[in-house]
């Protein structure tokens, strides 16, 4: 699939393969009690860049998967991805209004629904999941279960959540920022990448190399995601610009200023790269994208 195109028509194509997919597997707003599959869909077909579903898709076919064999996977962790955001954005956490360009999902449906309706995503990613085992594949169906569970849990973004909150009106330190940022986000990212390639029949040494990638992917996304809440443009981005300073944030820009962190930005879509190097062709996707996040707006 990925094969000749651009990267801004690739991640379009996926963005809408993985949204009309997500219209099919997702209950339908109908169905009763109502609001909380409004409340679900309101977030998940708000728009967003599907990042992991494209990295998913990219990684299955870097390892010469078929892409489609991915597909509902991406989905599940478009869920997952979405229930985190849905969450992060609740008064007790970052407290934000806006989201995705579109009020935050706090803000229409209450606070009670708004955690529900992360956890009933959440949850429903694992059902995707686990629906797609069938009598060929159901040991690397659990394995991309145990894959996503660990990236999402306490060892993974929750994790990284909890010390991002320990961590506000504190003074950081390198570690602690590594910590936060490769939890809160690189795992799930990790997940993403790994998950593809394992639905790919990726082999261990080919695994090992796209962790590597994927870890410094992570990295690079969320210290560019630090620079936009500082220099971005709230339409782009669809969320506040000034969360980071308004919460006293543990970011890169605090401890580094703007242009140090560009760099480390630069220098972890850099090592990413590196770590593709066993990869022919087939990995250039993969490569596009660590440079996309070099000068995304969004
Ligand atoms: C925002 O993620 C939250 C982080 C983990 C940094 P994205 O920048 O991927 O948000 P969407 O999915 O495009 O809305
Ligand atoms: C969020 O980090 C990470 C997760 C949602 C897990 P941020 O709090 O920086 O994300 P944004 O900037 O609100 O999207
Ligand atoms: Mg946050
Ligand atoms: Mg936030
Ligand atoms: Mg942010």
């Amino acid at each position: 699939m990925g094969t000749g195109k651009d990267i801004k028509t690739y991640m379009s194509d996926v963005s809408a393969m993985t949204e009309m997919r997500l219209r099919e597997l997702l209950p339908s707003e109908n169905s009763y009690p109502e609001v909380i599959h409004e409340a679900m869909a309101y977030s998940v077909f708000a728009g967003g860049k599907r990042f992991r579903p494209v990295l998913c898709m990219a990684a299955c076919e870097a390892v010469c998967g078929n892409s489609a064999a991915a597909l509902d996977a991406a989905c599940a962790l478009e869920c997952i991805h979405t229930y985190s955001l849905v969450h992060d954005d609740l008064p007790g956490m970052d407290n934000d209004d806006y989201r995705r360009g579109k009020l935050t999902n706090h803000k229409v449906f209450g606070e009670g629904m708004a955690i529900l309706a992360g956890d009933a995503l959440l949850t429903y990613a694992f059902e995707i999941l686990a629906n797609m085992a069938d009598e060929k594949n159901s040991l690397q169906i659990v394995q991309i279960i145990q894959e996503a569970a660990k990236a999402s849990g306490e060892a993974g973004m929750i994790g990284g959540q909890v010390v991002d909150i320990l961590s506000e009106q504190k003074a950081p330190d390198l570690a602690l920022l590594e910590y936060i940022h490769s939890h809160k986000t690189g795992a799930l990212i990790a997940a993403s990448v790994r998950i593809g390639a394992i639905l790919g029949g990726a082999d261990a040494k080919q695994l090992e190399a796209l962790t590597v990638y994927a870890q410094q992917l992570g990295l690079a996304f969320q210290i560019t995601d630090d620079i936009l809440d500082v220099i971005g443009d709230a339409e782009k981005i669809g969320k506040p610009v000034g969360s980071d300073e308004k919460n006293q944030k543990a970011t890169y820009p605090l401890l580094f200023g703007l242009e140090e962190s560009k760099q480390m930005a630069k220098d972890a879509v850099d090592a990413s790269i590196k770590a593709l190097e066993l990869f022919g062709d087939n990995a250039d996707m993969l490569r596009a994208l660590a440079l996309y996040l070099l000068s995304r707006e969004q």
